[in-house]
C-alpha cells in the first residue's frame, strides 16, 4: 500500500473511532457537542494519532485498545488549537479551512469546547478496559505531563505569548517549541509504546524519535507560516511576523531553518535503527512532517 492510501485509510480509522468515542450532537447540551465535533471533524491531518498507532506497531501487531490513546491525543490537540485561536491568544479566524470554533459558536462555547475535549481525553484513557491499570496510569501521567505547565503544551503556550515582541533568542526559541508542540508529539509515541507494552529500550528509542520529529514539526509550522498561502494552510498565513512571535525563521532565517528541520529529521530516522522494517511507516511519517505543504 502506498503512503497516500495508507494515510487515507488510517485517517478514516481515526475519524470513525473519534465518532464512536465523542458524544453525539444530539446529546444534551447539544451546543457543546456540536462545537466539539465541529472542530474535531474539520479536517486535521491526524499526525498525533498516526504516530501513536505506528509506535505501537513497532512493538506488537494491532495492540488491543490502541485507537483509544490515539483519539485521546487528537482530543487534546484539537482543544489546544481551539484555545490557541481565541482572541486572547493568537486571535485567528480560520482553522482547518473553516471558521474557528469561537467564530462559529462564540467565545464562551469555544472555551468550554476546549475544556470538554481536554476532560474527555482523560475519561477515554481512564475508561479503557483493554489494558491493565499500570499501563493506563502511565499513559494518563504521560499525557497530563505533555499537556501541562512544566515543559508541556501549556508551559510552551505561556512562553510563546510572553515572548511576543521580545528579542528572538535561540535558547528561548527551542524551549518554547519543545514545550508547546514537541511534548505532545513525543507523548504520541510514548502512549503508543506504553499501550503496546514496549520494553525500556524501545520506549527510549521511540521517545528520541518523538523529540526529533516534534522539534522538526514546529520548525516546519513556522516556515509554512512564512511561505505557504492561507488557502493551503487552512489557517491565516503570515501571523507570526505580524504578532512578533519567536520563531525559527525569525531567529535563523528560512534557509537555516529548513536545514535544521532536515537535521532533526535525520536524527529521527537514526533513532529508529533498532526496529528494522517494523518502523517503515514511522520513517515515512518523519519525512512527511518535514516535507508537508500544509
Ligand atoms: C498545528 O498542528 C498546530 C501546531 C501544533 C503547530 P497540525 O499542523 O498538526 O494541525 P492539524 O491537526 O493538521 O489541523
Ligand atoms: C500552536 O502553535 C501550538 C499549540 C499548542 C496549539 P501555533 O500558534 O504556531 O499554531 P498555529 O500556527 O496557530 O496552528
Ligand atoms: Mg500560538
Ligand atoms: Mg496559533
Ligand atoms: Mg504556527
Amino acid at each position: 500500500m502506498n503512503l497516500r492510501e495508507y494515510l487515507a485509510g488510517q485517517q478514516k480509522l481515526v475519524d470513525a473511532e473519534l465518532d464512536r468515542l465523542v458524544p453525539p450532537e444530539t446529546a444534551i447540551p447539544e451546543t457543546i457537542h456540536r462545537a466539539m465535533r465541529y472542530s474535531l471533524f474539520a479536517g486535521g491531518k491526524r499526525i498525533r494519532p498516526l504516530l501513536c498507532l505506528e509506535a505501537a506497531r513497532t512493538v506488537a501487531d494491532e495492540p488491543p485498545g490502541i485507537t483509544v490513546p490515539a483519539c485521546a491525543l487528537e482530543c487534546i490537540h484539537t482543544y489546544s488549537l481551539i484555545h490557541d485561536d481565541l482572541p486572547a491568544l493568537d486571535n485567528d479566524d480560520y482553522r482547518r479551512g473553516k471558521l474557528t470554533c469561537h467564530k462559529m459558536f462564540g467565545e464562551a462555547m469555544a472555551i468550554l469546547a476546549g475544556d470538554a475535549l481536554l476532560t474527555l481525553a482523560f475519561q477515554l484513557l481512564a475508561s479503557m478496559d483493554a489494558v491493565c491499570g499500570g499501563r493506563k496510569a502511565r499513559m494518563i501521567a504521560e499525557l497530563a505531563a505533555a499537556a501541562g505547565t512544566v515543559g508541556g503544551m501549556i508551559g510552551g503556550q505561556v512562553a510563546d505569548l510572553e515572548g511576543e515582541g521580545r528579542p528572538p533568542e535561540p535558547a528561548l526559541l527551542e524551549s518554547i517549541h519543545r514545550a508547546k508542540t514537541g511534548a505532545l508529539l513525543r507523548a504520541s509515541l510514548r502512549l503508543g509504546a506504553i499501550c503496546a507494552g514496549a520494553d525500556d529500550a524501545s520506549y527510549e528509542s521511540l521517545s528520541r524519535y518523538g523529540e526529533h520529529v516534534g522539534l522538526a514539526f514546529q520548525i516546519v509550522d513556522d516556515i509554512l507560516d512564512v511561505e505557504a498561502s492561507s488557502e493551503a494552510l487552512g489557517k491565516t498565513a503570515g501571523k507570526d511576523a505580524q504578532q512578533h512571535k519567536i520563531t525559527f525563521p525569525a531567529v535563523y532565517g528560512l534557509e537555516r531553518s529548513r536545514a535544521m528541520a532536515g537535521e532533526e529529521c535525520a536524527r529521527a530516522h537514526e533513532a529508529l535503527a533498532g526496529f528494522g522494517a517494523r518502523a517503515g511507516r514511522l520513517h515515512e511519517l518523519a519525512d512527511l512532517i518535514v516535507h508537508r505543504k500544509s
